[in-house]
């Protein structure tokens, strides 16, 4: 386990956009696969950086519920690369005391990496350190929707009545109901768009767009965008005190 940092008013949740992979592989002529593999090495150089530098949540992009338009071979490649990932790090995640969830709809993905993903929860469930969140099969709109379709479903078995129904209502039937908002947004490749990741939940993050590709970035530049975050002066539509 990390030495943890004293929290310091820096982003106590981060997510993350890991964007870039393709572009990093065909940069050197490989195939996207390539890129993904290279990407998961970072994943968790990233997991590793979060206790030094106060970061007690995060949140990663790894597959949206818009990624199955991609080609049958990159789509298999990366749901292999999913399992083979999950099953190699599992009891790294419990030696360094990481709590994995998973946010998404799992109804599309196969029951093989389902399986692994509830064992990984239930595996790191006791875990303290950090909290890693991995969107697979997620979209943010998807997300709404499906919470939507259960508070529906509250109202009308009697269970909710509508006049109760306020912002403080629908972020418990979220995927990320256990999960304090992202205080910073990271999104890799210079790509300017949030591409429908934690639509409800960053409505007050801090976004930090940078050009590196997903499989260049450093436990460096992570700290370097979690030190600068410090500085900031969020006042969440208020005026500053
Ligand atoms: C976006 O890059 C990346 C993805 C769709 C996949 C993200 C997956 C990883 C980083 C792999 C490892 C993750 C885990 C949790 C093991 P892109 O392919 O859209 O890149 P491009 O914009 O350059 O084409």
């Amino acid at each position: 386990m990390g030495t943890e940092a004293k929290h310091n008013g820096g982003p106590r949740h981060v997510a993350i956009i890991m964007d870039g992979n393709g572009r990093w592989a065909q940069a050197r002529g490989r195939p996207r696969l390539f890129g993904h593999h290279a990407g998961a090495r970072r994943v968790r150089e990233i997991v590793e950086a979060c206790p030094e530098n106060g970061v007690k949540y995060l949140t990663i992009f790894a597959f949206s519920t818009e990624n199955w338009k991609r080609t049958q071979i990159e789509v298999a490649g990366l749901m292999s690369l999913f399992r083979r990932y999950i099953m190699k790090e599992m009891q790294d995640f419990v030696r360094q005391n990481v709590r994995v969830r998973f946010i998404g709809d799992r109804v599309r993905l196969d029951e093989k990496l389902s399986a692994l993903m509830d064992e990984a929860e239930e595996l790191t469930g006791h875990c303290t350190g950090t909290n890693l969140t991995i969107a697979l099969n997620y979209g943010g709109r998807d997300e709404v929707a499906r919470a939507t379709k259960r508070l529906a479903e509250d109202v009308a078995a009697g269970r909710l009545d509508p006049a109760d129904v306020d912002t403080e209502t629908l972020p418990k039937y979220l995927d990320t109901h256990v999960l304090p908002d992202p205080d910073l947004v990271i999104r890799t490749s210079g790509e300017a768009r949030i591409s429908n990741f934690l639509l409800w939940q960053s409505a007050y993050a801090e976004y930090e767009f940078i050009d590196t590709l997903w499989p260049d970035f450093t436990k460096d530049e992570f700290h370097c965008l979690v030190s600068s975050y410090g500085g900031r002066d969020r006042r969440f539509g208020g005026v500053k005190a």
